[in-house]
């Protein structure tokens, strides 16, 4: 029997699910996998903590030289979240020839480069499963279930905070503040939400796993990003009138030889197969040229669905002698030339215009000499001077979007342009 090793550094939610899968699942794990995992050391401060999670204390310890100078212990499995100093304590673990496991994806996708020099120079392995839409399996589908596959396009819901509140507002009509609130009092959203409904959150997970799509470094300030914050539930409501439900998306493609990412939200038809995942669900749709279309769908957070991956990869890294590497990560040039700046798309516009003749030709006019084609118009009737105009277009360029709004911005009887959301099919 192989046995490992391994050192918890944190107790937090994940950290206590992990501790709880891995103590619980000990025997289990011996039985299928042939590997006895034994917890060696915990970085933890909080006593109470380890206490009620029955830990035993001559295992906790606040220094992490504890940690890399035992030589039984070859995984250790990060649970701080931030940058430091959990970069600076898995990089020494690195460099001490072990495995780290990590679900911290804004550390990982800011900081991949040199975790993979650190790792190349231990010889350990880079785990990092929980870092991406929490239980879902994505990262080891991507990297182990898709070889066969150039992959050309990647959606995914992978905050679970934003499609919560989204959900709620198309569901039950309630505006973005009052969900936002909800969704602080379950505890899906921080007390400073930021990360979650401004984008960060997923723009970091679309850095890592569009990196393991596409072969090559997406580093996080490549990816255009846009919250919900300033979603209105009217714009929800037209949209579902139109056959489209929001989410807020981590979309990539691969289009001759140019990445594009971006995090925003997006209307998706009605019937897609994303648009069905509600509440705090995350799901990822992966396009690969061999297997087609392919989705995932699970608990994007949680204790145990990311203890689960954490877990995984704990199993999956004490059972390699020669761990996986990730050597476009160690190319020291980001080229201009591998991605896309001028994104094409579909786009819904809501324009606030006055109600009198002439008007919408005028809109439309604009459209037509900027070369975009619409393939929906509403007007709402109206119930003031003020009228709610919709459009929906057919794929154009960002930029051309942008000087055709900047004209019609100009149009007289045109008060303002109250929403802008991309379309994805
Ligand atoms: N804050 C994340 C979410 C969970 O709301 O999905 C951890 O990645």
């Amino acid at each position: 029997m192989k046995k490992i090793g391994v050192a918890l550094l944190g107790l937090g939610v994940v950290g206590g699910g992990t501790y709880r899968i891995l103590t619980a699942q000990r025997e289990y794990i011996r039985q299928n996998d042939g590997i006895d995992i034994e917890i060696k050391c915990v970085l933890e401060k909080n006593l109470e903590r380890c206490k009620e999670l029955g830990v035993d204390l001559s295992i906790v310890s606040t220094d992490i030289d504890r940690v890399v100078n035992d030589p039984e212990i070859s995984v250790v499995a990060e649970f701080f979240g931030g940058i430091e100093p959990a970069k600076t304590f898995l990089i020494k673990a690195l460099e001490a020839g072990k495995s780290i496991v990590t679900a911290n994806k804004e550390m990982f996708s800011k900081n991949w480069p040199e975790l993979e020099a650190a790792a190349e120079r231990g010889g350990g392995g880079l785990y990092f499963e929980a870092s991406c839409a929490g239980g879902i399996p994505i990262i080891r589908t991507l990297t182990d279930g898709m070889q066969a596959n150039r992959v050309t396009s990647l959606k995914g819901i992978v905050n679970g905070t934003t499609n919560y509140i989204l959900s709620r507002m198309s569901d039950e009509g309630v505006d973005y503040a009052a969900c936002l609130k909800d969704a602080q009092a379950l505890g899906y959203a921080e007390a400073d939400p930021t990360a979650d409904v401004e984008g960060f959150d997923a723009m970091y997970k679309n850095s890592i796993l569009s990196s393991l799509a596409y072969k090559k470094r997406v580093p996080v300030d490549r990816i255009y990003r846009e919250g919900i914050s300033g979603i209105a539930v009217e714009d929800i409501n037209y949209g579902k009138e139109l056959g489209y439900t929001l989410k807020l998306l981590a979309v990539s493609k691969n289009r001759d030889g140019k990445i594009e990412a971006r995090v925003h939200p997006a209307f998706l038809p009605s019937g897609h197969p994303l648009s069905s995942v509600s509440g705090s669900f995350n799901a990822v749709y992966v396009h690969g040229d061999s297997v087609d279309d392919i989705m995932l769908y699970g608990r994007g957070a949680g204790a145990l669905p990311t203890g689960s991956a954490i877990v995984s990869d704990i199993v999956f890294a004490a059972g390699r002698e020669v761990h996986r590497r990730f050597p476009w990560e160690l190319e020291t040039e980001v080229k201009d030339e591998d991605f896309a700046t001028d994104f094409s798309s579909r786009y819904y516009v809501r324009l606030t215009v006055t109600d009198e003749e002439g008007t919408l030709s005028k809109i439309t006019g604009v459209f037509g000499r900027c070369g975009i084609s619409l393939a929906t118009v509403v007007q709402k009737e109206a119930v003031s001077r003020e009228v709610a105009v919709i459009f929906v277009t057919h794929e154009t360029r960002e930029s051309v979007m942008k000087k055709a709004l900047a004209k019609i911005e100009q149009l007289s009887g045109v008060e303002n342009i109250a929403a802008l959301i991309r379309v994805e099919e």
